[in-house]
């Protein structure tokens, strides 16, 4: 069976078993290798991309469920963005597990709210875990990012 769908801007024909999770589809089929496998079990946001516009956890979706979908992993993320440079300057990676997750995450929201507030960016990060920043420089560059795009 193959899986039609948009991926990073591309059609893209999945050739994997229906049952197969996005996440393994992304990096072994199309060794796209920035989402990270950290639980398998979508409590740790590691393998999170988008799908439409919204945040997933890519280890919970077999890829029958993506027929036609756009689907955006941290590859098709502009390689020199106001978030890269925040994550960056603001020292917001470490091992950078976390990292394509919380940007897409980051995303995701400065997507739909142009100036987030810090009870904002908390939220829409939940979902994403580091286990080696803390959280405070990763709110603080999403925020510098928000502040950097809205010129
Ligand atoms: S690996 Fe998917 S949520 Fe943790
Ligand atoms: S930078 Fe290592 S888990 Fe976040």
């Amino acid at each position: 069976m193959s899986i039609e769908f948009i991926l990073n801007g591309k059609a893209v024909r999945s050739e994997s078993s229906a049952s197969t999770r996005l996440l393994d589809v992304l990096r072994e089929e199309f060794v796209l290798t920035g989402s990270k496998e950290g639980c398998g079990e979508g409590e740790c946001g590691a393998c999170a991309v988008l799908v439409d516009g919204e945040l997933i956890n890519s280890c919970l979706v077999p890829i029958a469920q993506l027929v036609g979908a756009k689907v955006q992993s941290i590859e098709g993320a502009a390689a020199d963005s106001s978030l890269v440079r925040a994550f960056a300057r603001c020292g917001a990676t470490q091992c950078g597990i976390c990292t394509p997750g919380m940007m897409l995450a980051a995303q995701a929201l400065l997507e739909k709210n142009a100036a987030p507030s810090l009870a904002d960016i908390q939220w829409a990060l939940s979902g994403n875990l580091c286990r080696c920043t803390g959280y405070g420089r990763i709110y603080e560059a999403v925020a510098e990012a928000a502040q950097e795009m809205a010129g």
